[in-house]
């Protein structure tokens, strides 16, 4: 999507065969872009936060092994690099996704070929993941279209949480990919984004994907979505996801659950978007089976932002020494979702739908 007029991916190979990503930290502040150069910084970059969102996760990791083949490409640094990359973040499963399509690709080959095979193999992905995002917004968009056609054209408004836009993907955006392809339509569409604590990702994130491509939004606290909705102001809610299960429950960013509920409780379709290597055929049950990422309580006790002279801040906000807990993603379970956006079309969050849109993948452990 366009920064500035100019067209930027989330992650890209430089003509000179440097990876680069937008460096999200200092976002919406800063524009910074780096070079991942060595495993060690690929890993550092997933585990805190340079790239974060599911789909980029993944993409990422399939770089970081194309980039360690260069410089070692035997067996021993393979096996290395899947658990040292798989170990970064343990709740989006693109990351292991992708190590696994790394894995099937390169295992067989002779190590002399493998750096070669892999970066082939990490741009695929990321080909593949703006193309899957792609179609997520030209399905999305006929449920955008049906409500502005029963509002008689009147404006659509969609709620979202978390940052599941482009810079959270290679390129469109899950959630968001839907909302871009009804601006381009001449829909006339508002978006309520959730400031999403702790780390605000609604807030420094998607209000700034949203203002950079001139989509009309507002920014609120995570606690007026249940308001809003009472009101009859949301008409839709649209989410991303970092693992929804074979029966169709869905992980997603802290504060998604009680989204869904609030959803449900005012009869507000609930929409998840998804590319296909965030299902998980291997876990049915959400809560019982996805592990829950749990970071720094700092990240509760403190918030960032960034000073007058633009340095970015951490302020204290509880007492010193408040004890925090800090679970990342919550698990909405599958009654609460009205359908599943995927990039093959829409689907039921049954186990029975989801084996009907990818008979190809379904009951594969
Ligand atoms: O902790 P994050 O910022 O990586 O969490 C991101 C999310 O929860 C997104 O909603 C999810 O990855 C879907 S992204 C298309």
């Amino acid at each position: 999507m366009k920064i500035d007029g100019t067209h930027y991916r989330s992650i890209w190979r430089e003509p000179s065969g440097e990876v680069r990503i937008i460096d999200q930290r200092w976002l919406p502040h800063d524009l910074r872009i780096v070079p991942l150069t060595n495993r060690a910084e690929f890993a550092v970059a997933i585990r805190d936060m340079w790239v974060r969102g599911a789909p980029l996760i993944g993409a990422t990791a399939a770089y970081g092994v194309a980039v360690q083949m260069a410089a070692d490409p035997s067996d021993a640094s393979l096996a290395e690099t899947y658990d040292i990359l798989n170990e970064t973040r343990p709740t989006a499963i693109n990351l292991r996704w992708a190590l696994d399509e790394m894995m099937k690709v390169l295992k067989p080959l002779s190590p002399a070929d493998r750096a070669a095979a892999a970066f082939a193999r990490a741009a695929a992905i990321s080909d593949e993941d703006v193309e899957m995002n792609r179609q997520i917004g030209l399905n999305g968009l006929e449920i955008i279209r049906d409500i502005s056609r029963r509002k008689g054209g009147k404006r659509v408004n969609v709620l979202t949480h978390c940052n599941a836009g482009w810079p959270a993907t290679v390129d469109w955006g899950t959630a968001t990919s839907p909302i871009y392809h009804a601006v381009e339509d001449g829909i006339d569409i508002h978006v309520f984004v959730d400031e999403t604590r702790p780390r605000n990702q609604g807030a420094q994130l998607t209000s700034w994907e949203l203002n950079s491509h001139g989509v009309s939004h507002d920014l609120i606290v995570d606690n007026a979505g249940g308001h809003l909705m009472q009101h009859g102001e949301v008409d839709l809610v649209i989410v991303g996801t970092d693992r929804t299960t074979a029966r169709g429950d869905v992980c997603n960013k802290i504060g998604t659950y009680l989204k869904a509920l609030a959803a449900k409780a005012n009869g507000v379709p609930f929409y998840v978007a998804l590319p296909s290597p965030t299902i998980d055929w291997t876990v049915v049950d959400g809560v019982k089976e996805i592990p829950i990422e749990e970071r720094s309580g700092v990240e509760v006790t403190h918030v960032q932002g960034r000073s007058e002279d633009g340095r970015i801040l951490s302020v204290q906000i509880s007492p010193t020494g408040t004890p925090a807990r800090n679970p990342a993603f919550d698990v909405t379970p599958a009654e609460l979702v009205t359908g599943l956006i995927t990039e093959r079309g829409i689907c039921p969050a049954t186990t029975e739908g989801l084996a009907a849109m990818f008979p190809d993948r379904a009951g594969r452990r």
